[in-house]
């Protein structure tokens, strides 16, 4: 083993419990109407088949943020400037992080916070054997909750919260909200004789038939990412989820600038957890997740309630994905 690959990484393991699990699978199925949280879809089989849809015809975000970054990573690195601390919400398959982290003038460290063990490990084992020089230091938890994470062995100028993906639209108004100034906060407090900023991947508004064909594709791999979250509550707190008898739905609602994704019941039936009873009618539809899309200007408005100013943006001609530069307003 060559002494690059045998660099020891620690992984700071703050991960959710099964009682965390529990508590929010109860909550959310006892809920009228019953929805529960899609944080849960990222087990180990779960961040596997999130990697196939990214691979889909039909899913654009991935190869179209893949391209801006292509493009513009020169641009994007200049605009960031030396000596970043980048710590970023999510790990994915560390491909877009991995052109960053190339083209960053001398970064001193990266900080992933990503709820999957499995997936945060892969990806600090990959980018640290690309970049020894870079510190990595990554930290296995639910990054929505604020935790004080790890600082850099050297000075940064600044702190870059990277959040690409467009994975905020995963999350309501509100939760969006108050999760971009968490980012501005760690930001500015992470260290460095700058205030920072959030790097951030937003997919825009498009037409119906695109979208609607990005979260159903053909081959039903997204189908099968969504009923697993059944499966992981089965294995993880002991539920009794007939996986067969609930389906995967997924559709555009215009006004709410979303994709809203349901599991619904096929048939009528109850589901157990623990001593409590969970009563499902036929057809009755559980929410498991929102995919917001934002138009630039929508955006930038979210952005300003959260005093963070557009200070770049790139897009694909086709202006279907954006990558955007937020500093302090
Ligand atoms: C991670 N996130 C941005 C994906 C999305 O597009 O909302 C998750 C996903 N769900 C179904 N397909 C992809």
């Amino acid at each position: 083993m060559s002494g690059r690959a045998a660099r020891a990484v620690r992984l700071d393991d703050r991960r959710p419990g099964r009682g965390d699990i529990l508590a929010d699978a109860v909550r959310g199925l006892a809920a009228e109407p019953k929805r529960l949280p899609s944080k849960y879809f990222y087990d180990a089989r779960g961040s596997g088949l999130f990697e196939r849809i990214c691979e889909q015809p039909e899913y654009y975000p991935t190869r179209t943020e893949l391209a801006i970054m292509r493009e513009h990573v020169g641009d994007i690195a200049a605009a960031l400037g030396p000596d970043v601390r980048l710590v970023e919400y999510g790990s994915g398959s560390g491909l877009k992080t991995r052109m960053l982290l190339r083209n960053l003038e001398s970064p001193v460290a990266y900080v992933p916070v990503e709820i999957s063990r499995t997936a945060v490990s892969a990806s600090v084992a990959r980018l640290g054997s690309l970049f020894p020089r870079i510190q990595m230091l990554p930290v296995c938890a639910d990054f929505t909750t604020p935790i004080a994470l790890p600082r850099a062995a050297r000075a940064p100028r600044q702190t870059v919260v990277y959040f690409p993906g467009s994975t905020l639209g995963n999350f309501g108004p509100d939760e969006a909200l108050r999760l971009l100034r968490q980012m501005r906060s760690e930001a500015r407090q992470g260290g460095g004789v700058l205030d920072g900023g959030v790097l951030i991947g937003i997919d825009l508004v498009k037409d119906r038939a695109a979208l609607e064909a990005a979260y159903n594709d053909a081959a039903g791999v997204t189908a099968a990412f969504t009923l697993n979250l059944l499966v992981r509550l089965n294995r993880e707190i002991g539920a009794d989820f007939d996986p067969a008898g609930f389906r995967h739905s997924a559709h555009w609602h215009p006004l709410a600038g979303r994709i809203e994704t349901h599991i619904v019941s096929r048939r009528e039936q109850d589901v157990h957890i623990e001593d409590r009873t969970f009563h499902f009618t036929r057809g009755e539809a559980m929410l498991v997740e929102y995919s917001c899309k934002y138009t630039l200007e929508g955006f930038a408005r979210l952005a300003a309630r959260a005093e963070l100013r557009v200070a770049k943006v790139w897009t694909d001609p086709a202006r279907q994905f954006s990558v955007q530069w937020l500093v302090a307003a």
